[in-house]
């Protein structure tokens, strides 16, 4: 997913509303195997138009798979052999939402072109584009928006990326995805995938669970989790605390033992702060 505006839409899954010509949106995970695309993204590049190809690093929307570090690696050199620009979407896995600053940083990949928006704003509405110097920047590319520039904007990213460096963001994103692991392990029993890293999580259910229903049980037991078909997102601050994610993962994971299967016999922890 990179957006819902028409290009972005066009590139991000298919439909019908965003037919625009040059852009391929190729079969990605979990539809076909590593190899399988890159046979692909190769095929595409050796012809020799290909401008840029878009990677998002953790699919976020679409059920949280991510590329091993091979194949990015053997992407980002084909681009490279290719002459085409690699362009990572980093705007949902950026800024520390994984753990390290950039995803692209573990998969071991420098991008040409990084997108960047959401946690660096800390919820203020901002996104950014960095491209590597070695391109040069031509004013023409960078026409007037009404919001481009905004000085608001800029000054919600520099005072959230002051936060950050404060932090131990790493150590606290760590602590994040150590809980989630620990709390809802035992839903993958009910047949519900989780998938993840750090602070973004994706819970995969079957097709046959009412989502309305579920979402309605935890709701009323105070937890508004983001859903969207069959997938319900985490997506914790990292300055959350232990006991109070603990506390939001047993409210799911209780809806989702109501739901699917026996009731869950572990007792929710008042919290205390
Ligand atoms: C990976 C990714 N790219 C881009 C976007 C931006 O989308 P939009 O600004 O259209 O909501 C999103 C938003 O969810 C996203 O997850």
């Amino acid at each position: 997913m990179h957006g819902k505006s028409l290009a972005a839409a066009r590139l991000g899954w298919p439909n019908s509303l965003a037919s625009l010509p040059d852009f391929h949106s190729l079969a990605y995970l979990p539809e076909r195997a590593e190899a399988a695309i890159l046979d692909d993204v190769r095929a595409r590049l050796a012809s020799g138009s290909v401008a840029a190809v878009f990677l998002e690093p953790l699919l976020g929307s679409r059920g949280g798979y991510m590329p091993s570090r091979a194949f990015a690696g053997q992407l980002a050199e084909s681009c490279a052999a290719a002459g085409t620009v690699l362009i990572l979407d980093e705007i949902f896995t950026g800024f520390h939402r994984t753990g390290p600053l950039f995803l692209h940083q573990d998969l071991g990949v420098t991008p040409d072109i990084l997108l960047v928006g959401k946690s660096m704003g800390n919820g203020f509405p901002v996104s950014g584009v960095a491209v590597d110097r070695r391109f040069s920047i031509e004013s023409k590319m960078l026409p007037g928006s009404t919001y481009a520039g905004n000085p608001l904007a800029a000054a919600a990213v520099v005072a959230t990326l002051r936060e950050m460096r404060a932090l131990p963001m790493s150590d606290k994103v760590a602590a994040v995805e150590t809980t989630i692991r620990n709390s809802l392990a035992d839903l993958e029993d009910l047949g519900v995938a989780l998938r993840g890293k750090g602070a973004l999580w994706v819970l995969e259910f079957p097709r046959s669970v009412s989502m309305r229903d579920l979402m309605s049980r935890i709701i009323q037991d105070g937890v508004i989790p983001s859903q969207t078909a069959n997938y319900i997102r985490l997506l914790p601050a990292a300055t959350i605390t232990p006991a109070h994610l603990a506390q939001a993962c047993e409210v799911i994971r209780r809806a989702c033992h109501a739901q699917l299967g026996a009731p869950a016999a572990r007792p929710i922890a008042p919290i205390h702060n």
